[in-house]
């Protein structure tokens, strides 16, 4: 079979690929070939890391490209930690142009040597993140990304990101534990992508949708057996409406952590900066069934074809195949879902209530920007205070004409309600999809952690355009 995946070459490829051949079998319970990331996994309570961000040659399906990546792999190696942990990572800036790395939906410290946004690191630099993740830290699936102002977008959309996965608690439940395991990475590439600065309006997407670095890959199931795909969307700006056929997810996980039961859903709507955790059950006939992204619309119709947009291709109008699933192995005796996952704590009522409006508009000498409250970002103002030992409601209200993902750092939340409509299950979320002529409502508990952070929306091109502000948390 042809491997369609991403390939670094040049000078050095032989490294490379040896590394990329090492790391795929180093998958703990995954017996797949789909996880091409290699695995960095703590011992004796430390993760000990080396990231070397590049840029190189890679070739996919015949055609090559200059991509960014970390180790000279795509996607980059999973990290992997517990609570209690001890995290040292040794990034070294191998680029042209600075860059950072940001843990997103690590609850840890926005202050170096920890997750500090607004560090650069030169080209030529090397830098060591260290920091300890909480002993009550919740079991999750978060990634890492560069987080430069003005570098974000195009390193993201160059290749750059990696899984980090915290295991905990959810991990330990006994139904959880003999699900295979299965990470699901989804990035989307465009070989040119340097040339591609058309769309940033709508939000770049390139042409290829990779799972794991990878056109259409399988991932097996045994009849009677329980898999547990961990899905990131780490694209830009493309969203998934993910479905399995004659398969329906059963949520456990968002991107805070765990649910407090499963939750059966026929589809997901993962939007950039998400993530979700599924259980799915081999209970169908052998055979193969699709993971399917179908169409949905991410921008009113008043913006189409409108020429300030730039091209509109591949923009959520088709239906893609991301990978299959295959029937393979010896059935066996059907393994049950779990019943009970993580209650969900029950917060107390807000001190503050505050409003965010998102949208975009002209603003004079800086032409079309994204806005949060009528501002667009400015690296030296403070947009919000906040003080420790409080929750506050933030009310997220979308008042343009294309949805936006509201991401905050440092601290997660629940999803209150939406357009006052109270929310029945509520789970903890980092990033929140507030569509277009919509509002969300979400609570959030500052307990630890001061500094200066930043919320934004998590389409990149439209953080990069102004739609980012600027948080101290105080005590
Ligand atoms: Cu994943 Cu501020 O971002
Ligand atoms: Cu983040
Ligand atoms: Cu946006």
């Amino acid at each position: 079979m042809q491997r369609r995946q991403f390939l670094f070459l040049s000078a050095s490829s032989l490294g490379g690929v040896l590394l990329a051949q090492c790391g795929m079998n180093q998958g703990s319970n995954s017996s797949s070939s789909s996880n091409a990331a290699p695995v960095l996994k703590s011992e004796n309570r430390l993760l000990e890391a080396d990231l070397n961000i590049g840029s190189g040659t890679f070739s996919f399906n015949g055609h090559s490209g200059n991509l960014l990546s970390y180790n000279q792999q795509i996607p980059g190696p999973r990290l992997e930690a517990s609570p209690g942990d001890t995290v040292r990572i040794r990034a070294t800036n191998r680029l042209s142009q600075p860059t950072n790395i940001h843990y997103h939906g690590l609850h840890i410290s926005p202050q170096e040597p920890a997750d500090h946004i607004f560090l650069q690191l030169s080209p030529g630099e090397t830098y060591t993140y260290e920091f300890t993740i909480p002993e009550n830290h919740h079991s999750t699936t978060a990634f890492y990304h560069p987080h430069l102002h003005g570098y974000v977008a195009d390193q993201c959309f160059g290749g750059l990101g990696g899984t980090f996965a915290v295991r905990g608690k959810l991990d330990e439940i006994p139904e959880i534990k003999q699900a295979q395991e299965e990470f699901v990475f989804l990035k989307d590439f465009d070989l040119n992508w340097q040339k591609t600065k058309k769309g940033m309006m709508l939000g770049r997407e390139g042409s290829l949708a990779t799972v794991n670095g990878q056109m259409d890959p399988s991932f097996s199931i045994s009849k009677g057996g329980l898999l547990r795909l961990r899905m990131v969307n780490a694209s830009i700006s493309r969203f998934y409406r993910l479905q399995l056929e004659n398969h329906p997810f059963y949520l456990i996980a968002t991107d805070g952590g765990a649910t407090s039961v499963p939750i059966e859903q026929s589809e997901l709507l993962l939007s950039p900066g998400e993530r979700a955790e599924v259980l799915i059950q081999g209970n169908q006939s052998s055979g193969s069934y699709r993971l399917l992204n179908l169409p949905y619309e991410r921008v009113g119709m008043g913006m189409m074809g409108n020429g300030m947009m730039g091209e509109r291709k591949n923009q959520g109008n088709e239906t893609e195949t991301l990978a299959t699933l295959t029937y393979s192995g010896e059935e066996i005796e059907p393994l049950s879902l779990p019943k009970q996952l993580i209650p969900l704590e029950e917060l107390p009522e807000p001190k503050t209530v505050r409003q965010f409006k998102l949208n975009h508009g002209m603003v004079p000498g800086q032409g079309m920007t994204f806005l949060i409250n009528g501002q667009a970002y400015d690296s030296q103002r403070t947009d919000t205070r906040v003080f420790l030992d409080t929750v506050e409601d933030w009310e997220i209200i979308n008042t343009g004409m294309m949805d936006h993902p509201f991401h905050l750092h440092t601290n997660r939340f629940q999803v209150v309600s939406r357009n006052g409509q109270a929310v029945e299950n509520r789970t903890w979320k980092d990033t929140v999809l507030v569509p277009r002529g919509e509002s969300v409502r979400i609570r959030i508990p500052f307990r630890d952690f001061v500094g200066k952070t930043v919320y934004h929306c998590h389409i990149l091109d439209h953080e990069e355009l102004g739609m980012m502000g600027i948080i101290a948390m105080q005590s």
